[in-house]
């Protein structure tokens, strides 16, 4: 009897422990609209949410554009990683439509493999689309067509 119940306690320690940090790191990014005016909002999902430094994660971008369309291979998809003062960490990724998508339907695109940089506790994921902007003072690179950001923390 008494190993029986050596036994359960030790269980239920490694169950605890296992559970702990799972339990720590259980928050679902989400994301919000960008404050600029006449740009669309995107429905956001990460197979692993929150990232994981320096791997790769996979981004599933739905939405609808309600004022232009999406140009293949002419149209960018671009997600940035960023302190939360704004400044960018990394490179930013970067993936061209592969199909043309008229204003006002509903699409979705997949970006299977975008690297994670070396994240800090906090910072920003910022998801945009748009069409290549040759300004350099552009920190996006692209005319916003819609844009998401989710602060975590
Ligand atoms: C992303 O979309 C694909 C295809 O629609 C789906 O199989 C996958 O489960 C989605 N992933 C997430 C994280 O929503
Ligand atoms: C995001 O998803 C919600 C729920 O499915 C939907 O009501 C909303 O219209 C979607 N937003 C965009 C921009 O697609
Ligand atoms: C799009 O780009 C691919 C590869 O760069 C090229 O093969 C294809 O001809 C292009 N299509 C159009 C419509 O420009
Ligand atoms: C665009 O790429 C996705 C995968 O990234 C693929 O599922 C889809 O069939 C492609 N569409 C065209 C028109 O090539
Ligand atoms: C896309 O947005 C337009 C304008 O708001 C709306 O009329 C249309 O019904 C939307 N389409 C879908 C598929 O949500």
């Amino acid at each position: 009897m008494k190993k029986f119940i050596f036994a359960f306690i030790l269980f239920a320690l490694l169950l605890t422990v296992n559970a702990a940090p799972f339990q720590l790191n259980k928050r679902a990014t989400t994301f919000g609209s960008c404050p600029y005016p006449y740009v669309d909002s995107l429905n956001v999902t990460m197979v692993t949410d929150p990232p994981k430094s320096e791997k790769s994660d996979s981004f599933n971008v739905s939405g609808n554009l309600t004022q232009v369309d999406i140009t293949k291979n002419q149209t960018l998809l671009e997600i940035f990683y960023c302190n939360p003062d704004g400044s960018q960490i990394g490179d930013y990724y970067s993936q061209v439509f592969n199909e043309s998508i008229k204003a006002g339907t509903q699409f979705t695109v997949t970006a299977s493999d975008v690297p994670t940089p070396k994240l800090p506790d906090s910072y920003l994921i910022l998801v945009i689309i748009g069409d290549k902007d040759n300004d350099p003072s552009n920190p996006y690179h692209v005319v916003l067509y819609a844009c998401v950001v989710a602060d975590v923390v």
